[in-house]
């Protein structure tokens, strides 16, 4: 299942009615199914503007509505009957012809529903189906004890439905007690599925489908089951709380987020073999879901990831299949993602660039990391950056065999390594007097720089420009919105930063994470 969590409701809707557009746009006659309730309001205003904008056309559409009240009056205008026709057909060119809404006024019900059944099998089937979903987890009027194996029937609506839909009547006497809808086995052949959620109500349904395993009490969660499902909700819908853990080679941090709510931040130490690295994980969860209803668990890790196995230089893990030892001992779903990767994604959603939707981050430390987020997503096409060949006739070799490397230059090792060669050539320089036995930190480096060393600020401006030289390669190859520099080094603040800017395109904005190391258990909750 795929799962849009939007701003609000007008932004679900306008999503949601995007994709009929583009679903139209690609099969012209496509066969919708159309839901009812106050979720779709939005889509369907949303779709007429389209409509008349002629971006989205419906003329030779053709569709099926998932329900009915019964009895009711097809005038009656509680009947979604007239619901359809106020809220959508009038407002779009569909062909009165072409819509199907099963009628609420027949004497033989079910013959109503097998002639329904059989006409949208005639037209092959619906291509996209839309659906909204009742508290209780229904879809159409699959009440959360009825069949589920079902084609289109007649339904006892659920005591529950009826006093939710009591607010569109004068009271819950007035809700007819009996229904006709659509089967859940016709909703599941369906080609594609979007299930429209939205606001706090809906939240307890949601995190039955965004969770693990299938609950049968709750209809909807047999969507599961289908392959082509995108569920968009707005933020109050969405409330399941997620685990991020982010394992590097001293710390193993924690972070638990409900919906974007930064809830609990946790670290501890990292043991030195894997089984050690995976009990830790499993009883540190274990302890957080007694506070916390943990729907799904993401994971960074350093090193390289292939078919799920992790192999991380820092860490013991060789070929080793994370994601599925950490599901095993917590029966969670889990999701493994390079730490780089993940603490990316946290700077997006809870770090200064918040309002970008691509952006690359670059970490400073014993090597050059990097993360590149498009479109407020991981994208695994590339992100090597820190091994981008900076220097072509360098003599520079890199760890991974290349010369010129970036991270040759711009590591915090390399800086380290630079400002020690230097100081060994310059004993009575301020670098070589504050160094231990000609050791030194970055902190020693721009320290000696502060006090007038020219020897530091020739190893610093270097670092700069080479930083710079990187930056602009990236900029050209993706033009990202931001770039978040991260790392111990950039507690230098503006000494690192306004002479990197100088160097710099203007437009470019590049900042200092505001999360630093707390970015990457973020990011992986939000995997
Ligand atoms: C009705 C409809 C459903 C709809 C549900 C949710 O019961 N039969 O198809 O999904 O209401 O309604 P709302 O969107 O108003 O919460």
């Amino acid at each position: 299942m795929r799962i849009i969590v939007c701003e609000n409701y007008a932004d679900m809707s306008a999503k949601a009615a995007e994709l009929v557009a583009a679903q139209l746009t690609l099969k012209p006659d496509s066969v919708l199914g159309l839901a009812t309730g106050s979720t779709p309001i939005g889509m369907y205003s949303k779709l007429g503007e389209l409509c008349s904008a002629g971006t989205a056309d419906f003329s030779e559409a053709v569709s099926f509505n998932l329900d009915e009240y019964y009895p009711i009056r097809r005038d009656d205008p509680h009947s979604y009957f007239t619901y359809m026709h106020e809220n959508l057909f009038s407002k779009i060119n569909i062909k009165e012809e072409n819509t199907h809404i099963l009628n609420g006024e027949t004497d033989d019900p079910e013959r109503e529903c097998e002639a329904f059944e059989k006409l949208i099998k005639l037209h092959g089937g619906i291509d996209l189906q839309i659906l909204g979903i009742g508290r209780n987890g229904h879809i159409g009027f699959n009440e959360p004890d009825a069949v589920m194996n079902s084609y289109t029937h007649m339904t006892r609506l659920a005591p529950s439905t009826i006093k939710a839909n009591s607010r569109f009547f004068r009271s819950a006497d007035d809700v007819p007690r009996m229904a006709l809808t659509v089967g859940m086995s016709t909703i599941l052949t369906s080609k594609k599925i979007i299930l429209m959620a939205s606001g706090a109500a809906k939240s307890r349904v949601v995190s039955e489908l965004i969770g693990d395993g299938i609950n049968l009490t709750v209809p909807a969660a047999l969507l599961k089951l289908h392959s082509d499902v995108v569920l968009i909700c707005d933020k109050e819908a969405y409330r399941g709380a997620r685990l991020g853990v982010d394992i590097g080679g001293t710390n193993i941090k924690f972070a638990v987020v409900e919906g974007e709510e930064i809830k609990l931040r946790k670290s501890i130490a990292t043991k030195d073999t894997c089984n050690g690295i995976i009990d830790d994980i499993a009883s540190e969860i274990s302890e957080i879901r007694k506070s916390y209803d943990i729907k799904a668990v993401g994971v960074g890790t350093p090193g390289l990831i292939h078919d799920g196995l992790v192999t991380a230089i820092n860490l013991p893990f060789r070929d080793t299949p994370l994601e599925s030892l950490i599901a095993e001992r917590t029966d969670l779903s889990v999701t493994v993602d390079n730490d780089a990767n993940c603490a990316a994604l946290g700077e997006v959603v809870f770090g200064g660039t918040k309002d970008c939707g691509n952006i690359v981050l670059i970490t400073l430390g014993t090597g050059v990391g990097s993360g590149i987020i498009l479109n407020r997503s991981i994208t695994h096409n590339g992100g090597e950056m820190g091994h981008m060949i900076i220097e072509a006739e360098s003599s520079r070799k890199c760890g991974c065999g290349q010369y010129g490397c970036w991270e040759t230059y711009s590591s915090v090792t390399a800086l380290v390594k630079d400002a020690e060669e230097q100081a060994a050539k310059n004993k009575s320089s301020i670098l070589y007097t504050l160094s231990d036995n000609g050791r030194l930190t970055g902190k020693q480096i721009f320290e000696a720089a502060d006090k007038g060393c020219g020897t530091a600020r020739a190893v610093i401006d270097r670092y700069i420009h080479y930083l710079a030289v990187g930056i602009r390669n990236i900029i050209n190859i993706f033009s990202p919105e931001a770039i978040v520099l991260a790392g111990g080094i950039t507690g230098q603040g503006d000494k690192l930063l306004k002479p990197l800017i100088r160097e710099l395109p203007e437009d470019a904005r590049v900042e200092i994470s505001i999360l630093q190391e707390e970015a990457g258990a973020l990011g992986a909750a939000m995997l």
